[in-house]
C-alpha cells in the first residue's frame, strides 16, 4: 500500500463525512502492519462537542476489531463540496489518540507530505513511560 493510494482511499471515505455543523469534511485511511486499511470520517451531532473526528473514527474502527499495530495514516480534509488542496493536519485530542497505539515513528500522509507522530506530538503523554519504573 503506497502513500498515494492511502491518500486515495481517504478522499472517498470523506465522501461520508457528517458535517452539517461545520461543513468541513474530512477523510482518513488507516494501515494497519497487517495490511488491513480502516477508514473513517468525521460525524459530527447537534450536541457539538460529541461529534468524532475523521482519525479517530478510523482508529476507533481497527482496535475494536482486534488491531493494535499500525503503520500510517492518510487524512484530507477541505469544505465540503471542495476538493481538498491544503493540509489538514491532525488535532490535538487525535494525536493523543493516535499516541495511545502508535510509536513515534508512525507516519502520517497529509497533502503537504509525510510527517511522523513524534514530529506532530513531541514529548507525547504515554502511561508506559510515565510510569515509575
Ligand atoms: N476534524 C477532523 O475530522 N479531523 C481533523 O483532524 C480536524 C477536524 C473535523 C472535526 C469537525 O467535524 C470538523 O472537522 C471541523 O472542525
Amino acid at each position: 500500500m503506497n502513500d498515494d493510494k492511502l491518500m486515495e482511499i481517504a478522499l472517498q471515505a470523506r465522501e461520508n463525512a457528517w458535517c452539517p455543523y461545520s461543513r468541513f469534511a474530512v477523510g482518513a485511511a488507516l494501515l494497519t502492519a497487517d495490511g488491513t486499511v480502516f477508514t473513517g470520517c468525521n460525524v459530527e451531532n447537534a450536541a457539538y462537542p460529541l461529534g468524532n473526528c475523521a482519525e479517530r473514527t478510523a482508529f476507533f474502527k481497527a482496535v475494536s476489531e482486534g488491531h493494535r499495530q499500525f503503520r500510517a495514516i492518510a487524512i484530507c480534509g477541505a469544505p465540503e463540496g471542495e476538493t481538498p488542496v491544503k493540509s489538514c493536519p491532525p488535532c490535538g485530542a487525535c494525536r493523543q489518540v493516535l499516541a495511545e497505539l502508535c510509536d513515534d515513528d508512525f507516519r502520517i500522509i497529509l497533502a503537504d507530505g509525510v510527517h511522523t507522530l513524534g514530529e506532530l506530538l513531541p514529548l507525547a503523554f504515554r502511561l508506559k513511560d510515565a510510569h515509575r519504573a
